[in-house]
């Protein structure tokens, strides 16, 4: 077990490049198990997650190989178990069960257990398969489906789901007929999903809307597609930037991705800039205290609640944070409390009041997101932190402490008891 020392308070300046989207990159391997033919894809970042989803997929009789550059052929699936020790690492490994479904007629899937952030039902995942003509149960922890050749149905989601919306745009594609998914989740990253179908053979329209058809297809013959790139980690580098002060350029990332962290950035007194190519913020008066609500995209993302109350912290006033996604997403307050924050939480909701700086301390990442927040808050923090259990930051960030030394922080990855 590692963890991060980091020495903070210092202005970072310099290009950090985005990578590859995780939440696009799992739904996109994911999909290969639909195709005859091999599905090639760029532009994956190297990450924790991606290589449980690589050794999930070869279970499953899938050669998945590279990295940054992938091919996976599902040409010969074998089919079987999607078993709880991987499930239980990665909830993500649930989007085998519409792909599966759509393919071989029958999924058996670990139940992925709650997490830090919440008990995450799958609920939504199973009345969709249910929907398209799949005999859904669940037996010793595990999902058992099974169907025929799945039929196209109309499916209205009780909830924008991002993985249920994902699931069942896959189990559609490999469908006779046409489904269509109403209150499907708008994210980019099922944008993605859908221009990956697309480019290997089949047939999605309405992706990014509220209302996603999908035409099924006898088969996919495979093709090539490149992620879309990461806006939670370019979401991150522009907060980043407005804590630390510093000239931080963001490069390969997608603005129209961003706007409703660009509308909150605005509000809180951060101007987001265009130079290049790549965006910049430029903190054009002292930071102001700036309320959010998490919604589903393009609303607030809940990915970036943890980032936005450790800028929060730095700011002038009193900030209030809404968490309506996640039922436990306020992990990261304790953590930031000892960073000499001054935050009360009721329920899904938190009251920042803005102390205009933060000390170093030992700390401890609980989830992905909120382990970012506390780099974040440690980079911008006077003094030295320790951050404890940073693999669960490697699932999500590539070459983190790479990307962040390059633009001068001092943050060194150690043994945890060094
Ligand atoms: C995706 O998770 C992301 N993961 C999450 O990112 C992200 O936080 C979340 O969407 C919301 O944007 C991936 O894309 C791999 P949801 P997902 O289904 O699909 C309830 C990260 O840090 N719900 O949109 O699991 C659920 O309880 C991760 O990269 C049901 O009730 O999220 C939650 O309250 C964390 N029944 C809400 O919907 C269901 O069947 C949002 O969940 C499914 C979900």
């Amino acid at each position: 077990m590692d963890k991060f020392v980091i020495s903070g308070g210092r202005p970072l300046s310099g290009t950090i490049e985005v990578s590859g989207a995780k939440n696009a990159a799992l739904p996109a391997m994911a999909a290969s198990l639909l195709s005859s033919g091999p599905v090639s894809l760029s532009g994956v970042p190297k990450l924790r997650d991606v290589e449980t989803m690589k050794v999930l997929l070869r279970t499953l009789g899938v050669a998945a190989e590279g990295d940054g550059a992938m091919t996976l052929d599902a040409s010969k699936p074998s089919g079987g178990d999607a078993p709880y020790d991987l499930v239980r690492t990665m909830r993500a490994s649930i989007l085998v069960l519409g792909p599966l479904l759509g393919r071989l007629g029958k999924a058996r899937v670990s139940l992925p257990g709650g997490c830090a952030i919440g008990t995450r039902p799958i609920d939504i995942h199973l009345k969709g398969m249910e929907a398209l003509g799949a005999d859904v149960g669940i037996r010793e922890g595990y999902v058992e489906a099974s169907a025929g050749r799945l039929k196209g149905a109309r499916i209205a989601l009780d909830f924008p789901s991002v993985t249920a919306t994902e699931n069942i745009m896959m189990a559609a594609a490999l469908a006779e007929g046409t489904t269509v998914i109403t209150n499907a989740a708008r994210e980019p990253e099922i944008s993605d999903l859908a221009s990956c179908l697309n480019a290997i053979g089949g047939e999605v329209a309405g992706a990014g809307s509220g209302t996603i058809t999908v035409e099924g297809r006898k088969s996919l013959k495979g093709g090539t597609h490149k992620l879309v790139p990461d806006r939670l980690e370019a979401g991150s580098w522009l907060l980043l930037s407005a804590m630390t002060g510093g000239k931080l350029a963001v490069a390969g990332a997608r603005r129209e991705h961003l706007e409703s962290l660009e509308a909150s950035l605005g509000r809180a007194g951060v101007a987001v800039e265009e130079k290049g190519g790549n965006l910049a913020v430029s903190v054009t008066q002292k930071l102001r205290a700036a309320d959010i609500v998490t919604q589903p995209y393009p609303g607030f993302p809940t990915d970036m609640q943890a980032q936005w109350m450790a800028l929060m912290c730095l700011a002038e006033g009193t900030t209030v944070v809404r968490e309506t996604i996640f039922e436990n997403r306020f992990q990261h307050v304790p953590e930031l409390i000892r960073m000499g924050a001054d935050i009360s939480v009721k329920g899904t909701t938190a009251v920042v009041r803005g102390t205009g700086k933060l000390e170093g301390a030992q700390v401890m990442v609980s989830d992905l997101r909120a382990g970012i927040a506390l780099v974040l808050a440690a980079l911008a923090a006077e003094g030295k932190s320790e951050i404890r259990r940073i693999y669960h930051l490697d699932r999500g960030y590539e070459r983190l402490e790479h990307k962040l030394s390059s633009v001068g922080a001092d943050i060194k990855r150690v043994p945890q008891d060094a």
